[in-house]
């Protein structure tokens, strides 16, 4: 492959990808996120390769994509043939799988009983638009519901999700011709350093990893830090329970994170970059491998970046799985090869991070970001959100629910919109009690609380946090006692020991929800719980410990009265004897 280096070399690429979708050939897409891969979609996609074989026939592509979002689907497949709407199959196996083929590929006659719906999700708008048809594509059955017609997709946004489901995560010239890399030339070829971080500014996008700190404004600080070397971190360390966002996006996507890792090193003047994934995401390791690879060897990472003179390349570093090792500080340590303990800032990273050498960190998410605020503009990216949260969040939606799957919506969409509608609501049989958001940091929102907007500041005065994105859905047969306990006790192991407050305080609170929990406490103990809380909050060293306690403020701010039915004895003064 001759190195791409310049635009017009970009360029070519495009035509290239859109003469294969001339070719009139039948695709057969298989979704193979490790949600598909773990629910067969490797045995489907080798029954799909052997009935190709069998039948003889070179007029079928078979394209591996990652998660298609409905997770709980799984394996999903869907058959394009030409000149007609794509059909999704769900719960696919080898033998269904071999039907599909030979009654739809080659008999043209959709199988209904398996089909879950008409389209695909890259034509959404298009379909929303044209009443559920494309111009130009045969409608199949409408006993079939069309993608338009199913919450689950038509309520989302997908923007840091729209090459999910369509490009092969392990080709870079599909990615490239959906677009990839020219947000990358454009900022190489012409946008100054100061133009790419007043464009990211002017967006209004804040870290996706929790904190939701602007992203332009830590760029340019460490823009501002005198040349030399500088580094690029991406955070894939994604460690809360319930959530896999950042998994979805690299499995899916990876080209979309290192081409915002290279605008964001343009614009900070580094060259030098690392992904921080944990080792327990081995798909989106070995994705991440191959996709620098193949962006080395087209000319977009390594030396003359597109011929610009500009250099840059990424490596991966893989995490042995702890959380704290998500916090910034840790990250850095551990990159050095060091334990993972966080240190106090200031120094911020911006200033002296990785190796004392100012450093920008950030999430997948928000990298993921990036490319489209460089194509469509900071005012594009601002026109869905709130006033201070602007753009889309991607929610990974598991617990008690019945479409368990990765969604991304704006800012300000309601919990309900997001749990009832895409999410299909609580599972059959049980009734909502809360949801969880913000992982170990954050907090529950009771059932009467639904239509509370996610942004970040709202969810704030409801106890709980945005977070990273993990949104656990929680029937009424759950207890509060044990979500608070189950938040505790992550926390208390995956505490780094450095600080007192966090090291013991921590332990001692899991002490005292584990006898609450075993109906053996008293009220002193709910009243012990709440003044560790506050000690916690205000003295650990770092926000993993700062905001363990934050599951138990929330559970006693809603569930108050489960944790005084709980406890033996309701009488404090009694207990104090
Ligand atoms: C205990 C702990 C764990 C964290 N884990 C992650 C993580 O897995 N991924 C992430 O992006 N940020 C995580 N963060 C937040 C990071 O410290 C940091 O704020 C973030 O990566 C910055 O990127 P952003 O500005 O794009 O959000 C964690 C913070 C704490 C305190």
């Amino acid at each position: 492959m001759k190195k791409i280096q310049t635009t017009a070399d970009l360029e070519a690429v495009r035509p290239k990808m859109k003469q294969l979708d001339a070719q009139k050939k039948t695709k057969i897409y298989v979704h193979m996120g490790t949600c598909g891969i773990a629910s067969g979609a490797m045995e489907v996609l080798v029954s799909l390769r052997q009935s190709i074989k069998d039948a003889k026939v070179d007029d079928v592509s078979i394209i591996t994509t990652g998660c298609a979002g409905i997770c709980c689907r799984e394996p999903l497949v869907t058959v394009a043939l030409p000149g007609q709407e794509p059909i999704i199959y769900e719960y696919v196996d080898a033998k269904k799988a071999s039907r599909i083929f030979s009654e739809h590929v080659i008999g043209k006659q959709v199988v209904k009983e398996y089909a879950f719906a008409r389209g695909m999700e890259c034509q959404l708008p298009e379909r929303i638009k044209n009443h559920g048809n494309i111009p130009g594509e045969k409608s199949a059955s409408k006993e079939i519901p069309g993608i338009e017609d199913i919450p689950f997709f038509a309520l989302q946004h997908q923007r840091v999700m729209h090459n999910r489901g369509v490009i092969d995560p392990n080709n870079i010239e599909d990615y490239i011709g959906r677009g990839g890399y020219f947000s990358a030339a454009k900022a190489l070829d012409s946008m100054t350093s100061e133009k790419i971080i007043e464009e990211v500014l002017d967006s209004g996008l804040r870290g996706r990893g929790g904190a939701g700190f602007p992203t332009g404004l830590k760029w340019k600080f460490a823009a501002k830090e005198p040349e030399g070397v500088k580094y690029v971190l991406c955070n894939a360390d994604e460690g809360d329970p319930g959530a896999y966002m950042d998994r979805n996006v690299l499995e899916s996507d990876p080209h979309s994170v290192l081409e915002g890792m290279l605008i964001a090193a343009k614009a900070i003047g580094a060259h030098r970059g690392y992904i921080y994934c944990r080792a327990e995401y081995p798909l989106a390791v070995e994705t991440l491998n191959k996709a620098i690879r193949q962006a080395r060897t087209y000319g977009l990472l390594g030396d003359d970046i597109l011929g610009s003179g500009f250099d840059f390349d990424i490596s991966v570093y893989e995490g042995a799985g702890a959380f704290v090792c998500g916090e910034e500080t840790a990250l850095m340590r551990s990159l050095e090869g060091k334990r993972g303990n966080p240190r106090p800032r200031p120094p911020f990273p911006a200033h002296a991070g990785l190796w004392e050498k100012p450093t920008v960190l950030n999430n997948v998410e928000t990298l993921s970001n990036v490319p489209q605020i460089i194509a469509n503009g900071s005012k594009w990216f601002a026109s869905v959100g709130t006033e201070k949260s602007k753009g889309t969040k991607v929610f990974s939606i598991t617990g008690d629910l019945t479409n368990v799957g990765c969604v991304e919506v704006p800012f300000g969409t309601t919990l309900d919109t997001i749990v009832n509608k895409i999410g299909g609501g609580i599972t059959e049989g049980k009734h909502l009690k809360a949801v969880q958001l913000g992982g170990p940091s954050g907090g529950c929102i009771p059932a009467e609380h639904m239509d509370v907007p996610v942004d970040y500041e709202t969810l704030q005065q409801y106890g709980a946090i945005m977070g990273s994105g993990g949104l656990i859905v929680m029937g009424d047969d759950k207890s509060a006692i044990d979500i608070a306990k189950f938040f505790m006790e992550f926390c208390k192991d995956e505490a780094c020991g450095k600080c007192i407050p966090g090291r013991e305080g921590t332990k001692q609170m899991v002490e005292i929800l584990r006898t609450i929990a075993a109906g053996k406490g008293c009220a002193a103990d709910i009243a012990k719980l709440e003044d560790l809380a506050d000690v916690v909050q205000k003295t650990a060293l770092c926000a993993l410990c700062k905001t363990s306690v934050n599951p138990v403020m929330s559970t006693l701010r809603y569930f108050r009265n489960e944790y005084e039915a709980a406890v033996a004895c309701n009488d404090a003064k009694e207990c104090a004897k």
